[in-house]
């Protein structure tokens, strides 16, 4: 049983087990019926009028139907919105399908115009731009925040530390200037070992439940934690819309969150490591990692986020320099994702980040390092190696220009 005052590595392992102990089980078994009986049509259809109006899942009654409740999913749940010291969260079948589930709850609302600040995840800044689901758009400077707003201001979102180059933003200070309007923050990248965004002000919290929180690059998932004055819609549009986790990525989604505190710590004590080393490098032109001297000019580390984190960014100067260092590395794969236990390189200008309109994409000599729970000598080895094999102009002789990403 967990006591109140449960200290967060503690609710992270027990966090969502309730009942199993008088259920004879040890973990979280896996209910994979897609359908539930019912106990009668009456009781029945009381108990899917009320899911599928977003209410919790009544004590006694059947889920009905697993895209209306699912009890693995539940636990998980419940598990993350402790770990974020929010009252619930509502779990989907990929971090898009939880943010695209935000932004049909605003337009529902009539409050369909969003702030955003970028940078954001290249998916996010994708979805916002091209208003697929109804949304506007103001894009701002964090402080011009309260100017963006408008009546019909639904939500404000940001991310920090921001995909993909590392920016940290003060999140009272975003919330201070959203006034009543909700603050959402994709804490994706710090996870909430590392922040807590409800704790600074945030009413709402995005992740995507594929990178940290699986953490071994073999789930996808989304969550979003925040009131239950939210968590009704957002239940009500997984409900209609249908976008939910299955059984299986809830039970591999939960167990990650027990691990989550030391491979978040263990990850990111390589990565501060090997950002001196990297920076020390003549090809390197610039690290982006919060824990680096300039890199936190709001003092927040420490005071809103707890540590720099795993993910850092190389500025190496051109196109050329950028494609070559990733084709170079050997044991870190070149792939996109993050927050695994495995090191993956990437180039954010051409893949995660290439429908971001030009004058807000990364730059063309950008690679983003997630970095995993390898030895840090291996690490440094590979790295060092890519670095040392990089041409002395940054251009090799053939090499193509990629159109999104020329420079
Ligand atoms: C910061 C951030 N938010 C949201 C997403 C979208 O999540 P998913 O790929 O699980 O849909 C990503 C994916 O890379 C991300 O990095």
């Amino acid at each position: 049983m967990l006591s109140d005052d449960a200290r967060f590595e503690t609710l992270a392992v027990h966090g969502g087990m309730d009942g199993l102990r008088d259920a004879g089980s040890h973990v979280p078994p896996i209910d994979f019926s897609t359908t539930n009986p019912l106990m009668g049509i009456l009781s029945g259809g009381d108990s899917y009028e009320n899911l599928a109006t977003g209410h919790p899942l009544e004590p006694g009654a059947s889920a009905v139907y697993q895209r209306l409740w699912q009890p693995g999913v539940a636990r998980f749940e419940e598990s993350l919105a402790a770990l974020e010291g929010a009252e619930g969260a509502v779990a989907f079948s990929t971090g898009m399908a939880a943010l695209s589930a935000v932004l049909l709850a605003c337009v529902r609302r009539g409050t369909g115009h969003i702030v955003a600040s970028r940078p954001l995840y290249g998916g996010t800044d994708h979805v916002l731009e091209s208003g697929l689901l109804g949304t506007t758009v103001t894009w701002c400077d964090p402080d011009e925040i309260a100017a963006a707003i408008r009546p019909d201001t639904g939500l404000v979102l940001v991310e920090t530390p921001a995909n993909p180059t590392l920016e940290l933003l003060d999140i009272a200070d975003v919330v201070a200037q959203a006034g009543s309007v909700p603050v959402m923050v994709d804490n994706t990248f710090a996870s909430p070992v590392l922040q807590q965004p409800i704790r600074h002000g945030a009413t709402l919290v995005l992740h995507s439940a594929t990178k940290f929180l699986g953490g071994h690059g073999d789930v996808m998932g989304g969550v979003v934690a925040g009131p239950e004055s939210w968590l009704e819609s957002l239940r009500q549009v997984r409900a209609l819309t249908g976008g939910v986790l299955h059984p299986m990525a809830a039970y591999l989604l939960h167990r990650g969150l027990r691990t989550l505190a030391v491979r978040v710590r263990a990850q990111q004590e390589t990565a501060a490591l090997l950002a001196i080393r990297l920076g020390e490098h003549p090809a390197v032109v610039r690290v982006l990692y919060p824990g680096l001297p300039g890199n936190d000019p709001g003092a927040l580390i420490g005071r809103q986020l707890a540590g720099p984190g795993s993910i850092l960014a190389l500025d190496l100067g051109t196109f050329a320099a950028a494609r070559a260092f990733t084709e170079n590395c050997v044991l870190i794969t070149h792939a996109v994702s993050l927050g695994g236990v495995d090191s993956l390189v990437q180039h954010p200008a051409s893949l995660t980040h290439r429908p971001v309109a030009e004058e807000a994409r990364p730059g063309a000599g950008i690679v983003r390092l997630s970095i995993g729970l390898e030895h840090v000598e291996d690490l440094a080895t590979d790295l060092l190696r890519a670095l040392d094999a990089l041409p002395a102009d940054g251009i090799r002789p053939g090499m193509l220009t990629n159109p999104v990403a020329s420079q």
